[in-house]
Order: structure tokens, then sequence, then C-alpha cells
């Protein structure tokens, strides 16, 4: 049964082409999402329910036209999973976590989860969309192992946090849309230790991660759907 709908979907299914294999997401009219490189599920009520099926061997789920394709010949679904955004804000490291970029390719060690009900999403500037409102989630649910939220303790000691990063430069103080968003740490090195010290931007600016200079706009890690921040045990609040 499943095999002749698969056969029939892969013969004739059509749907709008996704750029980058999007992840979780029905298309129209196939009514189908990948939830993995190489898995699908068929939707109801733009939702993807039901067994899980899986591409014929050496074919990717493509979710588009046509929804698994020879690997090489069109970009497997759920790949924008560990990639920074265009913007180089964030890149979403799975379903409801993510990590900062820093204005760069390189996923930085400063990592994120998403508030309940919330997943990360590459295309939401905001890092975390509403899923409730139906945002889908950028990395496969089906390959992700949950990993319990590490330990961490919230710092004010931004000596210690250098000596973590590691690097020079300013950095993200935190994600207290009234006090941390408006900080930043400055980190030096100093015959080879590591230093940092806590500035405050002017006036009602915030500072953003990604250019790393004070700006009006209110930054991603700032929204409502970012549940916390961290650098490796430190809590950045
Ligand atoms: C993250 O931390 C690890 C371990 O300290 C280090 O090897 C790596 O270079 C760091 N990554 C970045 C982007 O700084
Ligand atoms: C990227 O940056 C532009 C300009 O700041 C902004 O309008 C856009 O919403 C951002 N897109 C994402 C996906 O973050
Ligand atoms: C998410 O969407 C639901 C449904 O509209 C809404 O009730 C909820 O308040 C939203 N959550 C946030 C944090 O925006
Ligand atoms: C984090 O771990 C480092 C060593 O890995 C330790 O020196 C530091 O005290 C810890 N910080 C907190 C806040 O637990």
């Amino acid at each position: 049964m499943y095999s002749r709908i698969l056969f029939c979907l892969l013969l004739h299914g059509t749907a709008v082409s996704l750029v980058r294999g999007d992840c979780n997401t029905c298309t129209y009219p196939s009514e189908v999402a990948c939830v993995s490189a190489t898995q699908f599920q068929f939707c109801v009520n733009n939702s993807p329910t039901g067994p899980v099926n899986t591409c014929p061997n050496g074919m990717v789920c493509t979710g588009g036209a046509t929804i698994c394709q020879g690997n090489g010949v069109a970009p497997a679904a759920c790949s924008g999973c560990n990639e920074c955004n265009l913007n180089q804000t964030f890149a979403c490291t799975g379903p409801r976590t993510f990590a900062l970029c820093l204005g760069s390719s390189v996923i930085s060690n400063i990592t994120g989860n998403c508030a309940p009900y919330h997943v990360c999403n590459i295309d939401t500037p905001n890092i975390c969309g509403n899923a409730t409102l139906g945002s889908p989630a950028t990395c496969s649910f089906i390959d992700s192992t949950p990993t319990p939220e590490p330990t961490t303790t919230p710092t004010t000691d931004p000596t210690a946090y250098c000596r973590l990063i590691r690097q020079n430069g300013r950095f993200p103080y935190g994600t207290l849309l009234c006090s941390t968003c408006r900080q930043y740490i400055g980190c030096y090195l100093l015959s080879g230790i590591w230093y940092g010290a806590i500035y405050t931007c002017p006036g009602n600016l915030f500072f953003d991660s990604t250019s790393r200079y004070c700006t009006k706009t209110v930054p991603a890690r700032c929204s409502l759907g970012v549940q916390n921040i961290q650098l490796f045990n430190i809590t950045l609040e």
C-alpha cells in the first residue's frame, strides 16, 4: 500500500521547489514533509503525521517536485542544520537548540535553548519560531538525540567568561532586555593571560552579537522565543 503511494508520488508528486531542502515542512500540493535527509511523512492539516517513510536506497528526501531524488541531484532536506544563517547571527544545532555565529560562518561556543513551544528556524530572524503558529524546525527531530540541558551557573565575572571563550573582541553578555542585552564583554590577552571587562552601550542601545556594535534593534538572542544562552558551564543571563 505504502510502496504504491510512494511510487505514485515519486513519479507524479509535485510541490514548490525549495532551495535548501526544508525540514519538517509540508509542501503543497504533494502534502508530504521531509523529516530527515532520507525520510518523509504525509501531512494532515499541514502537519507531518503517521508512519515515517524512507526514500529508496541512494536517494535523499528533497521535499521538492519529486519527493525523493538521487543523492547529488537535489539538496537533501534538513541540510540547514548546523549551518550559520545568511546574516551570520545563529545556527540551529537541534530542533530546539542553537548556537550564535558572532558575525562569521563559524558556529561559536555560545549556545542556547528555545522557549517552550518554540523551535529553532534558520529563516526566522528571532532564532526560535512559535511552533504553535506553524514555524517548522530546521533540524530533524528524528536525527537529533536529545541532550540534557547542561548544568550552568550564572556568572558576573567577565574575566572568567574571557578565559572560556579565549578570543579577542566584544561578546554578548546576556539576554535580559533591560540590562544585559545592553551590555557586552570585551576580552583581551595580556602577557598570555585572558582578561575581560563589562561595558554598557550608550543611550538605550542594545549589543548586537553579529555586527558586534551597539544598535537600536532588539538583538535576536533577546527575543521572546529564546529561553537562555550559555557559554560552556556559565549562564549568560
Ligand atoms: C569552542 O571550544 C573548543 C574547546 O575549547 C575549541 O576547541 C573551539 O575552537 C571553540 N570554538 C570556537 C569557534 O571558538
Ligand atoms: C537579516 O538581516 C536583515 C537586515 O538587518 C533583516 O532585515 C533580516 O530580517 C535578517 N534575516 C534573518 C533571517 O535574520
Ligand atoms: C505562540 O502561539 C500561540 C498560538 O497563537 C500563542 O497562544 C502563544 O502565546 C505564542 N507564544 C509566544 C511566546 O508568542
Ligand atoms: C566552569 O568550569 C571551569 C573549568 O572548566 C571552572 O574553572 C569554573 O569555575 C566553572 N564556572 C562556573 C560558574 O561553574
